[in-house]
This record gives structure tokens, sequence and C-alpha cells, in this order.
């Protein structure tokens, strides 16, 4: 069963025959969520918010949840490609649209950046000599050059993936659950402040629980099933992060954890078992590995997508005669990920992608109230605090990420200004 949609395939336009079934569904949601948030951002956010690191878990599911609940909406309206793009586009307005489809390539380029740094986190813990920012750019560029010539992505292949990850995380709480010492959870919460600042970072780490959305056409009986899977796919990551947060908390502390730039291998190693330790860092590379994988194909078939509706250069749009890729985006999206990878650290990385994730989340939110009363599943309140939510929890970003993510807003406005000048 191949997920030729994730492949490019469809850029002729053809439709696709619907395989994937409630199963693959929240499995491909699941893939784009479960990576470097638990794996390696749960250092910083301890570092923030102490022991209580699960409390910030839970804000930003449940901010999360509200915007699912519009996610859930749009979909189960209409189960199309381009996802939040398409919404806004349709719902609210074209410049709407192109914001949030420009904001989702922002977002999904600096989750790729960070994933490589989390990934050679995890590989340089195993072996020391190895030099950090060379790995994290190493990868990034095998993986663009892996998405050039079109590598094949199956549902089963993602579905063994999705499996290894979850595996792993449930070893690390089985394991780590009767080393856990109670005395690491007191102070509870150092600072008050901190748990919500924490919050903003560890909602990185739910992005992407609608990302099936992207291949909606072809989900079997899309209308019921792709909205299922969104609340499936939040709520199984959901569950296993406070598992995971409270197992890691409990195993080395809050301080330690902060300290650590591979946080889950830190706690597995009071254990005692070298063996354990390696398999939570092969899972910490795995989970990176595939969000990785995941954000170059999407970030490409966005701009492939807006490419083709003339939002961005129509080149573009172009496909590699022979790999059917559409080479001209990877290749972008592979050499700014790469400098980011060399340049920036992880929380900055992070902080800006969490910027540009809860913009289009706003404007996911936004479409969703425009839909109209026949059509809604949910009286609109919902998604009120879905929008009011995002926007709150933007207030807790740093100030350099803030900086950044305004210039990515920016410069993707003045390119839409020109271009709407130049067609005028
Ligand atoms: N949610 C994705 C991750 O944690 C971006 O890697």
């Amino acid at each position: 069963m191949e997920m030729k949609a994730l492949n490019m395939h469809k850029a002729s336009e053809s439709r696709l025959k619907p395989t994937l079934g409630l199963f693959d569904a929240t499995a491909i949601s699941v893939g784009a969520i479960i990576g470097g948030g638990i794996f390696v951002v749960t250092g910083i956010v301890a570092g923030l918010a102490g022991p209580a690191l699960v409390i910030s878990m839970i804000i930003a599911a449940m901010i999360a949840l509200f915007t699912a609940l519009s996610f859930v909406e749009l979909t189960a309206w209409l189960p199309i490609e381009g996802s939040v793009y398409e919404f806004a586009y349709r719902l609210v307005s074209p410049f709407a649209g192109f914001l949030a489809g420009w904001m989702w390539i922002v977002s999904n380029t600096f989750v790729g950046a960070a994933v490589s740094l989390g990934f050679s986190y995890y590989l340089v813990a195993l072996f020391p000599a190895l030099d950090f920012r060379l790995i994290a750019a190493i990868i990034c560029i095998t993986f663009t050059i892996l998405n050039y010539f079109g590598v094949r992505h199956s549902a089963m292949f993602n579905n063994i993936l999705v499996s290894a990850k979850v595996l792993i995380l449930l070893v690390f709480v089985s394991f780590g659950l009767f080393h856990v010492k109670a005395g690491n959870f007191t102070p509870f919460i150092p600072s008050g402040t901190g748990v919500l600042y924490g919050a903003y970072f560890i909602f990185f780490a739910y992005g992407g629980f609608a990302r099936v959305a992207v291949v909606a056409e072809e989900v079997k009986d899309a209308k019921r099933v792709i909205p299922r899977s969104i609340i499936l796919a939040l709520a199984i990551s959901t569950i296993i992060y406070i598992l995971v947060g409270t197992v890691a908390v409990g195993l080395i502390g809050a301080k330690n954890l902060g300290k650590s730039n591979s946080p889950l291998a830190e706690a597995m190693s009071t254990v005692g078992n070298p063996i354990l330790v390696y398999v939570v860092s092969l899972g910490g590379m795995i989970a990176t590995a595939s969000v990785l994988l995941t954000s170059i194909l999407g970030v490409s078939r966005m701009i492939f997508a807006m490419a083709r509706k003339k939002d961005l250069p129509y080149a573009l749009s172009n496909l590699h005669p022979k790999y059917n890729t559409p080479y001209g985006s990877i290749l972008i999206v592979g050499v700014v990920m790469t400098l980011l990878a060399l340049f920036v650290n992880l929380a900055g990385v992070v902080a800006v992608s969490t910027f540009a994730l809860l913009f289009y989340y706003a404007l996911a939110n936004v479409s969703d109230l425009r839909l109209k009363t026949d059509v809604r599943l949910y009286p609109k309140f919902l998604p009120a605090i879905g929008l009011a939510t995002c926007i709150t929890l933007l207030a807790f970003i740093q100030p350099s990420a803030l900086a950044i993510g305004g210039i990515c807003l920016l410069i993707g406005t003045l390119y839409y200004m020109g271009k709407e000048k130049m067609a005028a």
C-alpha cells in the first residue's frame, strides 16, 4: 500500500484510490507528532517548569485539543489536501490562505532543523567523538537527497516507525516506573510562570496532530475517519507524554533533565541497564529522523501546492522529469534546514517553529468560525476558545523568536503584496 500522495505522485492531479483506514490515518498524525518534542524539548521544559513539567504538558494538550476540534469540524466538512492553506483560502480570504500556507512552511522548516539537532544530540551522547553540528547537517542533507529521489514512504513503513517510537516510549515508562523517587517531585511548582513558558515550548511536541489532513484524498470514508484519527492521535500522544514526563522527572529530577540534551537517555541511565539506554537513544533517533523525513516531504509538498496556484513562484511546481518530485522546493527546504541546523540553537528553532505553528492554528480556528451553521458540529465558542488560547500562548514566546517569526511573517506578507501588485 503506497502513500503515493506523500511522494508527489498526485502532481498530475489524478485522483488516487483511497486506501488508508483509521489505523493508517492515525499513524500518519502520530508519526508527525512524536519526535523531538518529547525526546529533546522535554529537557528545556523541565528547566523552565521544574517538576511541574507535566502541568505544562497538560496545558499544551488542552490548547491543542480546542484547535484539534476545529480541524475535526473543517475536515468533516471538506476533507481536502492542502489542509489549513485551503481552509483559510476558502473560508477567510486568499491572503489568509497564503499566510496559513506560508507559516505552515516556516513552522515545518524549523521543525526539520529542530529534529536534526535532536537526532544529533542522541547520537553524540552515544558517540561523543562525533561533531554535533556536522551530524545535524549531514542528516538534513541525507534526507533532502532521499526526498529528491522520491523515496517511497509506504503506509506500512510509517506504521512500523510509529509502532517502534511508541513501543520504546512504553519501555521507558515500564522500566523507569520502578525507579521513580518521590523526592524528585518537590517542590512541585518552583515557578508559576515557568509552567506557562514551559507550555509554550512543549506545544512543539503536539504539532502535527492534523497531518493526516494533507493526504485527505487517500483516506477511506474521509469525512468520518479523518476527524476521528485527529482526536485519536492527539489522545494517544497526550497520554504517552504525560506518562513519559512523569517518569522522567521521577527518575532524575527536573534540574538534571533540564541540563541534558538527550534527557530521556539520561533519565534511563539511572535504571542501571546500559541496553535500555541504547534502546531509548535508538528511539530518539528513530523518532527525530522520521519527523525529519515527513517535514521535508510536507514542506516541499506545501510549496508545490502553493506554486501550482501561483501563490509562490510557478517554477516551484515543476516536477523532476525522472523522479517526479518537486526538486526545486526540496532543494530550497534542504538548504534552509541545513543552515538552521548548522547555526541556530535548539531552543531558538523550537521557539520560532511554535510561533509559526500557533499562527496557522489560529487561522484554522478563524476558518472554523466561518463555517456555516448547517455544517457545524460544535457551537462557535469552541473555535473561539481555540483562537484565544493560541493567541494567549504566544505571549510566552522569547523576544528573539518573536523577532525572527515576525520577520518570516513580514517576508511572506511583502511577497504576497508584491505578487498582487504585479498581477494587477
Ligand atoms: N511534534 C513534532 C516533534 O515533536 C514536531 O518532533
